[in-house]
């Protein structure tokens, strides 16, 4: 008895999962096949995306690939955190003397023996990973068989990061999925609803292209692609409001800036910066202290300023919906070196104010002054 089983968060279920399990099928010829979604991965969060869905959603991808596949909500039914050697065992449990075939991504395999009760896994089962493009063979010393070919360097944090900051799926989702993900407005998709009725369409834009340039530089400087996005989206959430709009909103959410008297009087819109971050934290959810910082300080900086916070200031000022002469310069700058782009844009942005003949809040001007220092 043939028993492929493949696990996953499947957050959501990709074409590089489908290409992947098609390929295991048509190798190993399995008498069953186990797709089992996580409930809570041991090496992750857990999936805010409810289980039943990531079901339905693998449940539309696999259809037909093979006949009797289990969609198996064994992980569900546990509750908690579940380890492959225990679904190892369970399977042993559940058959008799099966040959069990556990189907992975090359990611997994190179981490495999760090799991827990790996020689559970190696005693019982035969691993089966696909291989990825410029991937070196891997000298794993348990029973694997790599599948022939290679398969599309995909991950579910992508797709998330891509439908969040475009508010489109990619077509590396399975078209079946889409008016699923559609209908539960699944990963951001609510927020680009949001977006698109409170802000105005540039605006909106705008947030797009910032939080695509934050994913690119996200890449670079080694910062969680879904974090950068997530402060790219948000972070003019609450530009759609006017100044005497945003200084009622301030004070009716008790929203403390430095300069609050002087900011109201002289330049209210850069208010904006905190009533987003306080849209993110209380309208979205966002509990991670990085990017609700990065939000409110995207205008003026800081003396403290984290990579995400120095990379969403450089992509507000650069993205590629501004048209300045500029922003191509300073996009340029920040694929080379970000603290550099961070310099030219501060002082850009100083500039700028004083040819408006505009007032300087002193954020800015110390944003400037300790730029300057580390420069020294
Ligand atoms: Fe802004
Ligand atoms: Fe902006």
């Amino acid at each position: 008895m043939k028993v492929l089983v493949f696990g996953g968060s499947f957050d959501p279920v990709h074409q590089g999962h489908v290409a992947l399990f098609k390929k295991a099928v048509k190798i190993i010829r399995p008498d069953v096949s186990h797709i089992v979604p996580a409930y809570h991965s041991p090496f992750k969060a857990k999936s805010p995306t409810p289980f039943t869905l990531r079901m339905q959603m693998l449940k539309k991808a696999f259809a037909g690939i093979t006949k009797n596949i289990i969609f198996d909500d064994y992980e569900l039914k546990r509750g908690g955190k579940t380890y492959t050697c225990q679904l190892i065992e369970y399977l042993k449990k559940h058959y008799k003397n099966p040959e069990i075939y556990l189907l992975v991504g090359t990611d997994c395999l190179n981490d495999l023996h760090n799991w827990k009760d790996p020689q559970i896994i190696f005693n019982n089962a035969t691993v089966i990973a696909g291989k990825r493009k410029g991937y070196n063979e891997n000298p794993a010393r348990f029973k694997h068989i790599f599948l022939p070919g290679f398969f599309p360097k995909l991950s579910s944090t992508r797709v998330r990061a891509h439908i969040l900051a475009s508010g489109e799926i990619p077509p590396t989702v399975p078209a079946a999925l889409h008016p699923l993900i559609e209908k539960h407005r699944l990963y951001g998709l609510k927020i680009h609803d949001w977006l698109k009725t409170h802000l105005k369409t540039n605006r909106y834009i705008h947030s797009k292209s910032v939080a695509e340039l934050a994913a690119v530089l996200s890449d670079i400087y080694n910062v969680n692609v879904e974090s950068a996005v997530k402060a790219g989206i948000l972070h003019d959430a609450g530009k759609g409001m006017g100044a005497r709009e945003l200084i009622y909103f301030c004070k009716e959410h008790h929203i403390k800036t430095p300069f609050f008297e002087d900011i109201c009087a002289l330049e209210p819109s850069l208010l904006h910066s905190y009533a987003s971050k306080w849209l993110a934290r209380h309208l979205f959810g966002v509990k991670d202290k990085e990017i609700l910082n990065a939000v409110a300080e995207h205008t003026l900086g800081s003396l403290h300023m984290s990579t995400l916070s120095k990379i969403l200031f450089v992509a507000d000022i650069s993205s590629k919906d501004r048209k300045y002469k500029d922003a191509f310069v300073i996009r340029n700058m920040a694929l080379q070196d970000l603290d550099k782009a961070l310099l030219y844009a501060a002082n850009r942005k100083l500039l700028f104010t004083i040819d408006s003949q505009k007032w300087l809040c002193p954020l800015g001007i110390d944003l400037w002054n300790h730029l300057i220092k580390q420069e020294k």
